[in-house]
């Protein structure tokens, strides 16, 4: 690797590795006096209330892999209002017996610190709006900040690069709300999430009968013009990260990747206007980790990098999926139950079958919900398999790009069998390494946490890293990190459809994985960990609605 951007990268993801006899750098301690405020408000602008939809039986959850019917008309205000309930709102609050409460949200976040900002780009919407505007949504109102009005010839002129019906989301990070407490590793954390949250935002559109894709024509600094964002400086200030367009279209629709040029005569607009409202201030005092901002501007996507991104299409038929009948689950409960284990019971298994099926679905076959990113898979799982019944304990790979197969098999220990699990169907790319008892291998991997251990099975997922950088570029070390919080998105997902449930693991020895699979140098490297399980509720903890109305 070559230009200093890459070395910067490099030299960031190197120094940001958790070892076990030392971590990566942070205060070490929890300063409870500059926590920061987990909700971005701008006071002073006009909050548009959302709607709080009753639990919906239709589709299923297994109906949005087929193909929910394509919504035939653009998104009306209850539609958005779901769109939001079921991906970044307040999902419940949790309380302590003698402490005080705290939210927790649809989608997920490392040590629940929620980095991600969601906005809100659309046309005029009845009950939300007389003219297009860009909103910022507040998930603890569940509401709309309106920040700028758009001429209707400006929206006119970006919309029409768009499928019919397009509405934008959009995503921004606030490093500090992780660094407070993970210090210089929680660039790679905010990225996770803001994978996550595009797979909450890809699922919670699919069962309005939409399809979302990853708008990659847009740079950074367009994307902060557009969501004024521009505006803010400092550690509290918000990083763009991604354009989603979500529109109309069922899974098994083709359309052409969404690209969009954006209007100069609309950012001229946006430049001369005044955004409504004022970012609340988060902390009352700050801890800076400049590795962070160097790393932050190491990977923007500029106007150059994007402009040469060419990824080619992607699809991979798996027969083996659709043969699966549906288990009539509805897809919004599945997604507002979600939750991650705190503790794993040591006993749960689950069948092979059930075990084929969840990785079938995690598998990129070319359809939801990985097709909101463009390109081919760069990730594969190294699995610790615990607890699948009829299957021997040991160390697995599902290699979910079938052209990486060859390099791995070169990459990793020349002593794995490479065997083929037995009933696994022959469209799964899944293989045995080891049959071995690696439940302390998994704990100690993932910083001593017996999550890893005591469930069913524990991953970590395995990026292509060196080649994604050299063919890529540095910006596009964020987009690994997004692709795996989308898998960990899935499988949380699947868990809970399984009756189980999944945790991210942020938390893990970076090197010792690599060692385990004998991985050297930076070619393939672990970014995310992940357990499911036979989850144990802290039943000292008392659950509440996430909103006064609900
Ligand atoms: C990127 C990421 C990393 C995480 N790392 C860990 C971890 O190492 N250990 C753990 O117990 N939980 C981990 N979690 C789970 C979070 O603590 C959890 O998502 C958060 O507390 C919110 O709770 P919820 O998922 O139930 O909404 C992680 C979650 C994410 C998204």
């Amino acid at each position: 690797m070559s230009s200093e951007t890459l070395q910067t990268v490099i030299g960031y993801h190197q120094q940001t590795k958790h070892h076990p006899n030392h971590y990566a750098r942070s205060l070490g301690y929890l300063d409870w006096a500059t926590q920061p405020d987990p909700f971005r408000r701008f006071d002073g602008a006009e909050q548009v209330p959302l709607d709080h939809p009753p639990l919906s039986p239709e589709p299923t959850y297994d109906e949005l892999f087929t193909g929910p019917a394509a919504c035939d008309e653009a998104l009306d205000r209850p539609a958005i209002s779901r769109l939001f309930y079921d991906s970044l709102a307040l999902s419940a609050w949790k309380q302590a017996p003698g402490s005080g409460r705290w939210s927790l949200r649809v989608n997920p976040s490392s040590g629940a610190l929620h980095p991600t900002e969601g906005y809100l780009v659309v046309d005029a919407i009845e009950g939300i709006g007389d003219r297009p505007a860009v909103y910022h949504y507040s998930p603890m109102t569940h509401a709309l900040e309106r920040r700028v009005t758009l001429g209707g010839e400006h929206w006119d002129r970006l919309s029409s690069q768009l499928p019919t019906g397009t509405v934008l989301v959009a995503l921004t990070s606030i490093y500090w709300r992780e660094s407070w407490k993970y210090g210089e590793r929680a660039f790679r954390y905010c990225h996770h999430d803001v994978g996550h949250a595009i797979g909450a935002v890809t699922v919670a559109a699919a069962t309005l009968g939409c399809q979302t894709r990853l708008v990659t024509s847009v740079d950074d600094d367009q994307l902060a013009a557009l969501l004024g964002t521009d505006r803010q400086q400092g550690i509290e200030a918000e990083h763009p990260d991604c354009l989603l367009a979500v529109f109309p279209g069922s899974p098994s629709s083709r359309i052409p990747w969404p690209t969009v040029d954006m209007p100069s005569s609309l950012l001229q607009h946006l430049a001369s206007c005044d955004f409504a409202g004022t970012p609340n201030r988060l902390s009352s005092n700050h801890q800076p980790w400049p590795v962070i901002d160097q790393v932050a501007e190491a990977t923007r996507a500029s106007a150059r990098s994007i402009t040469a991104y060419r990824p080619p299409a992607w699809q991979s038929p798996m027969a083996t999926l659709d043969a699966w009948p549906d288990r009539s689950l509805p897809a919004q409960q599945i997604i507002r139950q979600r939750r991650s284990a705190v503790d794993m019971d040591g006993r749960t298994s689950m069948t092979r079958d059930a075990f084929y099926r969840l990785l079938a679905r995690v598998c990129h076959r070319g359809g939801f919900p990985f097709a909101v990113l463009p390109g081919p898979p760069n990730i594969s799982l190294a699995m610790f398999v615990h607890r699948v019944d009829d299957l021997s304990p040991g160390l697995y790979l599902l290699v979910r790009n079938p052209q990486h197969e060859p390099a791995l098999r070169q990459a990793v220990k020349g002593e794995f069998r490479w065997q083929r699990p037995p009933g696994c169907p022959d469209d799964l790319p899944l293989w045995c390494l080891v049959q071995t008892d690696c439940r302390q291998a998994a704990q100690t991997i993932s910083c001593h946490q017996s999550i890893a251990s005591e469930g069913i099975f524990a991953l970590g997922m395995i990026a292509d890293l060196e080649a994604s950088l050299q063919q890529h570029g540095s910006w596009f070390y964020p987009r690994l990190f997004w692709e795996t919080g989308l898998i960990g998105q899935l499988l949380y997902l699947e868990a809970e459809a399984a009756g189980i449930r999944g945790t991210g693991i942020g938390c893990f020895f970076d090197d010792i994985m690599h060692e385990l699979l004998g991985l050297t140098g930076l070619g393939w490297q672990s970014l995310y960990h992940f357990t499911v399980g036979g989850p144990v509720e802290d039943l000292r903890l008392q659950t509440l609605p996430p909103y006064a109305v609900d």
